[in-house]
């Protein structure tokens, strides 16, 4: 994909359209099949770079995994049974992939290192670094970010641990470290996070329970082998949702997609806003809500986002930062500083654009307030991150002039289909 990309609006668009597969429940689908013992076939994973990232890596660590045609079928290597990778393993632009498998590398009797691209050697991993060393691993990262080093230690012993960020990566982590140690491990949650990790261990019968705000884990348990099929993102949904509400005379129907209550804040909050969406047809499949999606044009009012949901939207501020900047009012949202620490600085990179193209906004560490306005046109930089390079992609539908974005190589990480779905619906699209 080139770098970058012009979009000259579109007109409105009524439309079927096919959203790709989660990313966080396949980099966790892969992971957890290679610490099976079997074999295991996932039905739709998504293939965009970094996923592709964690097949890599699994198979350096000694399991083996096949395409075949769209699916996956990965041969478990049994978490006990991992390999020790010939060279550094490669987590390319996926802060998931790093904080996920760290769990499992300070686990094993042998040394391993793990880098990934220059984003990602710039966002911190004190957070999983931290309570993996005091659980009794021996890890080190260079100043609290990558690349982390991990040594054999030889703990066993089960412990608990409060997790006071609002992070679900920190969570997996220590679940997975966890899945080693001798008896009953507690990871207890300040925010509660999405819980792909819990609800797909629970399908394999893994002996994993959530009460309350804590979730149990049984060391040393199996994982059974089972079919799994994984649903549409919500996240990557959000983008054509948000397209449809603000595209006059539009409407789009999304099918098979993830309805998780920790990873759809934004439906609510548009909602809230006014927004015309349909959630139908109910169903469960490997232990997670599924839904079809329909969203039409609304008209919009400004809102306030602030407290203790903030994660069940945590990707999706790009996107609702565009809604703001063209409903009537103005909108604060607060709480958001872990937006700073994502594959740019999300505050940073969205006001940096939207004040490009005509939008009045302040911020502080922790909050922005966005003016309502209409968008000028202009050439944004999307800093490299896949979400903000979205985000204005969906602002120029409605722009009085072009929108120029740079940098949009990344939306491949997520979302590899993006721009031809784009054009599918009619927009006007040129890469340069
Ligand atoms: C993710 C958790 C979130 C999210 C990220 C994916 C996951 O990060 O922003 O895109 O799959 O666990 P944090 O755990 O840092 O909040």
């Amino acid at each position: 994909m080139a770098r970058n990309i012009i979009i000259n609006g579109s007109d409105s668009f009524d439309f079927q359209v096919e959203i790709p597969a989660d990313k966080s429940i396949t980099h966790r689908a892969i992971i957890i099949a290679s610490m099976c013992e079997g074999e295991i076939k996932l039905l739709n994973p998504l293939l965009a770079d970094d996923c592709l990232s964690t097949i890599e890596v699994m198979r350096q660590l000694g399991a083996e995994i096949k395409e075949e045609g769209t699916n996956l079928i990965i041969h478990g290597r049994n978490y006990n049974n991992f390999i020790q990778p010939r060279g550094k393993l490669n987590a390319g632009n996926s802060g998931t992939l790093m904080r996920l498998i760290s769990g499992i590398l300070s686990m094993q009797n042998f040394t391993s290192e793990i880098f990934g691209d220059e984003s990602l050697m710039n966002r911190p991993m004190n957070r999983i670094s931290s309570p993996l060393a005091e659980i009794g691993c021996n890890l080190k990262t260079l100043d609290g970010k990558p690349p982390i080093k991990f040594y054999p230690s030889n703990t066993k012993k089960s412990f608990q641990y409060d997790n006071v960020l609002p992070s679900a990566q920190v969570k997996s982590c220590m679940i997975f470290a966890a899945i080693y140690l001798e008896g009953e491990s507690i990871v207890k949650e300040k925010f509660i996070t999405r819980d792909h990790t819990e609800r797909l261990l629970t399908y394999l019968e893994y002996p994993i329970k959530t009460i309350g705000k804590n979730i149990h884990i049984m060391g040393q348990g199996r994982i059974n082998a089972k079919e799994i099929k994984i649903p549409n993102d919500f996240s990557s949904a959000a983008f054509f949702i948000v397209a449809a509400l603000i595209k006059k005379n539009s409407k789009l129907f999304m099918k098979d997609i993830n309805f998780n209550e920790r990873r759809t804040g934004i439906a609510k909050v548009l909602q809230k806003m006014g927004a015309k969406i349909t959630v139908e047809n109910k169903r469960y499949e490997a232990n997670e809500l599924i839904v079809d999606i329909t969203s039409e044009y609304s008209v919009l009012s400004a809102v306030d986002v602030s407290g203790e949901n903030i994660s069940d939207l945590i990707d999706e501020f790009p996107i609702l930062f565009i809604v703001c900047a063209v409903c009537k009012g103005v909108s604060n949202i607060d709480n958001i500083e872990e937006l700073r620490y994502k594959e740019s600085d999300r505050i940073n990179s969205m006001e940096k654009g939207l004040n490009t193209l005509g939008i009045k906004t302040e911020s502080t560490k922790t909050s922005i307030k966005i003016h309502g306005g209409e968008f000028n046109g202009g050439i944004v930089d999307s800093f490299g991150d896949h979400r903000v390079a979205m985000a204005f992609a969906i602002a120029a539908l409605i722009s009085k002039k072009p929108i120029t974005i740079l940098n949009t190589q990344n939306i491949s990480t997520s979302f590899p289909n993006f721009i031809d779905l784009l054009m599918e619906i009619g927009v006007e699209v040129y890469e340069s």
